[in-house]
């Protein structure tokens, strides 16, 4: 039987990993409100939640903590890379390129036990922000900087990327965004990292995939639009006929629908409460009011509302990051997942392989080169 276009209300894993209740707006990570983590969590306690199935006790959040600090320090072929080549390249294809060269560095590359994962995720999980961070500054002349092991997890993010420590806000801010963003079932990048896990490849080659995959406009990509739009629609007093030009034309506008969500998204509604609390000049103040009177406008008009990225996207944006850095920010949160979906379909794996209908011709006459 042919399945709906895009795999739609297919079921296509069991998973313990996370809960989304598509129809009350609700999302869980192993059985926790995605809002209770974030307003109450740090990081690394939700990447543990998602690797080990549970809560870790203040003294294994010590002990993890620990091992992620310890490992945030990029080696020197990375870094060399990373001054040469990478560079030239866009931060997500920076991302996908240094992940796969920390795969052939990596001591456990060819075990892909539960234990090995767990190890291999803390190097790569404690590096992203590094690399993400070292490109942002390489970009613009500056070297890249070692990291600082009084901050956590988040706020060595900023840190690594802006080159001073951020304020207590900026930092719980991006926080709850990446606790947020750290988990969502099979979207498209974590189908695409269980795919790849399902051929038995390594956690990091399913990374890779996974970020090949986040990088498209209709996924991890949607972000940086929604800023362009954000910033060409200008002021809060151009969005009504900004949307009814778009709808009209039947154009998508930039971080509103979701597969799954068919009412409000919650990761949305959080991110939007972050975003007016981060908002400390009037240009962020304008660019808010804007994204309000866009979301208002256009849920009037549709029965569509806001997803994570329509709020994330100004969120990073006064956090300091570029537009192209949205998709690799995205990643850096996302690996928890990734991880976590990595494992579990190692640990009870069968090939991923669907069917497909044949559409095309049938038992054609072979042509000879010559006569065609
Ligand atoms: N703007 C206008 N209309 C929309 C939008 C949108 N952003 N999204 C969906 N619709 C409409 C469609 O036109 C369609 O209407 P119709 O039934 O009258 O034809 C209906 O809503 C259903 O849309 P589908 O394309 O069938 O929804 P699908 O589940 O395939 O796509 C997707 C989901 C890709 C997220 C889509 O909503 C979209 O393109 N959004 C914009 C891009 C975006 O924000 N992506 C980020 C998603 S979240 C994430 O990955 C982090």
């Amino acid at each position: 039987m042919f399945a709906r276009e895009g795999l739609e209300g297919v079921v296509a894993a069991r998973t313990s990993i996370c809960l989304i209740k598509g129809a009350e707006g609700a999302l869980e990570y192993r059985g926790y409100s995605i809002h209770d983590l974030a307003n109450h969590c740090g990081f690394e306690e939700v990447a543990y939640l998602l690797w080990y199935g549970a809560l870790p006790s203040a003294d294994e959040l010590g002990d993890f903590s620990r091992l992620m600090r310890a490992n945030r320090i990029l080696p020197g072929r990375l870094s060399r890379a990373l001054a040469s080549i990478l560079r030239e390249l866009t931060p997500i294809d920076a991302l996908c390129a240094a992940v796969s060269i920390m795969g052939a560095d990596d001591p456990d590359a060819a075990d892909n036990s539960p234990a090995a994962n767990v190890r291999k995720a803390i190097r790569l999980t404690a590096k992203m922000p590094a690399i993400v961070g070292a490109h942002h500054r390489l970009a613009r002349g500056l070297n890249p900087l070692a990291p600082d092991s009084r901050l956590n997890h988040a706020a060595n993010f900023l840190y690594m990327v802006k080159g001073k420590r951020p304020r207590e806000l900026e930092a719980r801010a991006l926080e709850a965004a990446m606790i947020l963003e750290a988990e969502h079932g099979l979207n498209p990048s974590t189908f695409a990292a269980r795919v790849a896990a399902g051929t038995l490849a390594d956690l990091h080659s399913a990374v890779v995939a996974a970020l090949a995959t986040l990088k498209g406009p209709l996924h991890g990509g949607a972000a940086a639009e929604v800023i362009a739009m954000l910033h060409a629609v200008g002021d809060r007093s151009n969005a009504a006929g900004f949307v009814r030009k778009a709808l009209a034309a039947h154009a998508r506008v930039a971080g509103f629908g979701h597969r799954i969500y068919k009412g409000d998204d919650p990761r949305a509604i959080d991110l939007e409460r972050w975003c007016r609390r981060l908002a400390g000049n009037r240009e962020a103040r304008r660019m808010l009011d804007c994204a309000g009177a866009i979301e208002r406008e256009v849920r009037k008009r549709v029965a569509i509302s806001p997803n994570v990225d329509f709020y994330a996207a100004p969120l990073w944006s006064m956090l300091g990051f570029r537009p192209a850095e949205f998709a690799p920010v995205f990643a850096c949160a996302r690996i928890a997942g990734w991880v976590a979906h990595v494992t579990e379909q190692h640990l009870d794996n069968r090939l991923i392989r669907p069917e497909e209908e044949y559409i095309g011709p049938l038992s054609r006459p072979f042509v000879p080169i010559e006569q065609r």
